[in-house]
């Protein structure tokens, strides 16, 4: 039905949440317009008791909005390659997304956006914070906008995902592969969002190596300064997790960072991905 979607907007800078549609359900072209446009608008969305989103329908709601990635370092569920199952257990002491970053940052094309559905939460803690990368760009200064316009930066999953990176030493109860030899790939640092035009800062601390052309060293103080504020309170929002939830997030103006603060419990999520543009 059109128009039946109920959009709330939880903070200043990005996320809303959603009501009044069944994702397990195809979307009709009206509800899918409607999702799209939040989407857009609020750069991560949320739904709740989404009880009946079977891997299968997880899939199908995740392809209306492009084709799904098969991540090349972590073993997806068996029978569904593009479902990635994010798994703390109680004993765990790292967690998946234990840091801010943008999924997929280190490949040619990186992602467009991820669901990601909540099977198993703890009874508290385990939240995923989201920062806007377009709310932070547009608060830099002029003279920082026009020093980043021509800058690009080198993106790899190497130091996440080698074997002694975090990503990979996470991972007890996934299967990682490590990537010592994972390619770099270069990207801009302000991005402009294909859809909807609004420029964003385009760096993450997990994937982001150096600026192109220059040495890490000669490339921290910057990187610093822009991870920094980045992840700056303005931009963020927080999202509390209730079973069956989903959250969808446009990993091209957006980071996430998954919050590890429920020793002694299971969390257990799965994440559909959605390939991208190569970065502009
Ligand atoms: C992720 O980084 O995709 C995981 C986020 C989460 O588990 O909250």
């Amino acid at each position: 039905m059109s128009g039946s979607i109920h959009v709330q907007p939880i903070a200043g800078a990005l996320g809303a949440e959603l009501s009044g549609v069944d994702l397990s359900e195809p979307l009709s072209d009206a509800q899918f317009s409607e999702i799209h446009h939040a989407f857009l608008t609020h750069q991560v969305i949320f739904f709740r008791d989404q009880s009946a989103l079977t891997p299968d329908k997880q899939k199908a709601f995740a392809q209306r909005f492009g084709t799904l990635n098969v991540h090349p370092y972590v073993s997806g569920m068996p029978g569904h390659p593009e479902l990635l199952e994010i798994i703390k257990e109680p004993h765990d002491k790292l967690n998946f997304g234990g840091g801010w970053h943008s999924d997929m940052s280190f490949q040619e094309t990186p992602a467009l956006g991820s669901v990601l559905y909540a099977l198993e939460v703890p009874p508290y803690g385990g939240d995923t914070l989201f920062a806007s990368q377009a709310a932070a760009y547009e608060a830099l200064s002029d003279g920082m906008k026009t020093l980043l316009e021509g800058l690009n930066a080198i993106h790899s999953a190497r130091r996440e995902y080698s074997a002694r990176g975090a990503s990979a030493q996470d991972r007890q109860s996934m299967s990682a592969k490590t990537a010592e030899d994972a390619p770099e790939f270069e990207h801009p640092v302000v991005r402009t969002h294909p859809d909807t035009g609004r420029k964003g800062l385009y760096v993450n601390p997990a994937f982001t190596l150096r600026f192109s052309g220059m040495t890490r060293q000669e490339s921290r103080p910057l990187l610093s300064f822009l991870f920094e504020h980045s992840r700056d309170e303005r931009f963020t929002c927080r999202f509390r997790w209730t079973e069956h939830a989903v959250a969808f997030w446009d990993n091209r103006c957006c980071w996430h960072y998954a919050l590890n603060d429920y020793p002694g419990y299971r969390r257990h999520m799965r994440r559909a991905t959605i390939n991208g543009d190569r970065p502009v």
